[in-house]
Order: structure tokens, then sequence, then C-alpha cells
């Protein structure tokens, strides 16, 4: 399959969101699926904010002017995202849940550990440097997985979830969807080694299972409404069979799509529906209006 043929110029959009109005448990009657969602909030701020760290660094490799663009398109959109996600923080401290203990570690976590290290320039450094591309395009294979769940996701809306929730959901899964075949053309571009592919996907896995199981209990232990608040697994699945988080199966079955030899991003999700969500979405609208009334 052509992976140009739904090709469109990516552009950072902004956004406005006030969260006075947005409930603790903003999937109502539901701490589980709220924590488990809320721990997008602990991990993207430091997560999106080291993709842009580590692709200014790439840039200089790139020997495809579209490609490139895509790039820089890519870097506005997660420098925004990251920002959006962290103002979401200081409204859950005022709700009686302070992140900072999960938040300092996931910090610590991309900057030092998945951070520069002190190599010498040269084959080191640019091993590190393609390692950390690669595990870039695992993760991204999972944000685009997500964001494809969240615009679908009737359920929540159904269960009367906070709009405002909703929408940053699926604004960033939106443009999760419309550019989630850049990292792993970049990949390709790069390096595209296939034993890279594969070992740095079993590290994005393991790494994300782990920091979303640990998120979620975090959140369910510290929950101050909740008694004795906490995060099993079968709960998750069975909130994956209700609908209101991704189902289990699929997550499963989402692997073996990605270490197929011929995977390409493209294959999954729709860019229509991204791009028509976009379109549509009250805080890009909000942005814009502000935009309008200061211009
Ligand atoms: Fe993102
Ligand atoms: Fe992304």
């Amino acid at each position: 399959m052509s992976h140009t043929q739904d090709r469109v110029p990516l552009k950072a959009r902004k956004v406005s969101f006030s969260w006075e109005g947005t409930p603790l448990h903003w999937v109502p009657g539901d701490p589980f699926t709220s924590h488990t969602i809320n721990v997008l909030h602990l991990l993207l701020p430091a997560g999106e904010r080291w993709f842009v760290h580590v692709y200014k660094q790439v840039l200089p490799y790139i020997r495809d002017e579209r490609l490139r663009e895509d790039v820089l398109g890519f870097i506005g959109q997660e420098a925004m995202h990251s920002q959006a996600h962290d103002e979401v923080l200081p409204h859950l401290r005022e709700l009686g849940l302070d992140p900072t203990p999960y938040t300092a570690q996931v910090d610590w976590l991309f900057e030092k550990l998945l951070g520069d290290r002190t190599l010498p320039p040269g084959a080191a450094r640019r091993w590190w440097l393609m390692e950390r591309v690669a595990l870039i395009a695992a993760i991204e294979h999972y944000t685009a997985f997500l964001g494809d769940w969240v615009l679908n996701a009737s359920e929540l809306d159904r269960r009367g979830a906070d709009p405002t929730m909703l929408d940053l959901l699926r604004w960033h899964g939106a443009e999760e969807v419309e550019h989630r075949s850049v990292a792993f053309d970049l990949f390709q571009h790069v390096d595209g080694n296939y034993r890279r592919r594969a070992r740095t996907w079993a590290t994005a896995f393991t790494a994300l299972v782990f920091l979303w199981q640990r998120g979620a209990r975090f959140f369910m232990e510290n929950d101050p409404t909740l008694l004795d608040g906490r995060a099993r697994l079968r709960d998750f699945h069975r909130a994956g069979r209700r609908g209101t988080l991704p189902a289990t199966g699929a997550m499963l079955r989402s692997i073996p799509t990605y270490l197929a030899r011929g995977y390409h991003p493209s294959q999954e999700g729709s860019t229509e529906q991204a791009v028509a969500y976009l379109a549509a979405s009250p805080a890009a609208l909000a942005a814009e209006q502000a935009q309008k009334e200061t211009a």
C-alpha cells in the first residue's frame, strides 16, 4: 500500500481548554477508567518533550525534503500535546491528587535514562540516537492505536464523560492518527534495521505496560475520594469489554501488526476521520476564536 496517498501537511494547532468544570472522575462513577486514562497526563508531558529533543538531533541526517517537513510538523504537534497534558496536572492537584511523586520519576526516566548520555561523537553517539529514533517509532505505533481508539470510543460519550477531557483526548488522538506515519518513515529513512525495530518494540512495550499499571495504581491509591482504591488487571479487561478502555484482544493483535515485515502505519486508522475531528474540535475552535479577537 502506498503510504503517500493520504498525506496531509502537518501543522500544530493551537488549543485552549478550561479545566474548572472537570471532575476527578471524569467518566462518571468510574474512577478506574478515569485514572487509567489520566496516566496519559503523567507520561506525555515528559515523553513528548523527549520526542522533540531527540528529533531535533536527527534533523541533520534527513536527506528527503518532504520527510523533513513532516518531522518539523511532528515536532510542532508533539510540543503542543506535551503542554496541553501538562496543564491538566495543576487541576488534579486542586482536586486533591498531587501527581508530583510519579512525574518526578517519569522526568528522570526521559531526561536521564533516555537522555543524551556522555558519548564521544561518532559511532556510539549515532547508535544511541538510532536506538531512540526506533523507540519513538514503536511508541508512536501505540499513540496511533490509542488515537484511533479514542476517536471511536462512543461508549465514553454514552456514559457522559466530561466533554473537555474527551476533546483533549480526541484532539490529541486525531493528531496522532494524522501524523502516524512520520516516526516510522523517519526510522526507515535513517536506519530501518529490522532487528532494531523488533528489539526497541520489546523495550517500548514493556516500559509502557510497566509505567501504565504503576501510574493507574498510583492514582487509585492516592485518590482522596476512594477508601481502598486499587487498579487490578481484571478491571482493565472488564473496561475493555465494556468499551471504556481499549480491549485486551485488540492490544494483543497490534503486536504482530507492528512486527510484520510489511508493516506501515498508514494501513490502520483514518486520516479523513482525524482531519474531520480536528476541524470541529471545540478546543481548536476556541483557540482560533481567541486569536481572531486579539488580532
Ligand atoms: Fe502526541
Ligand atoms: Fe505522536
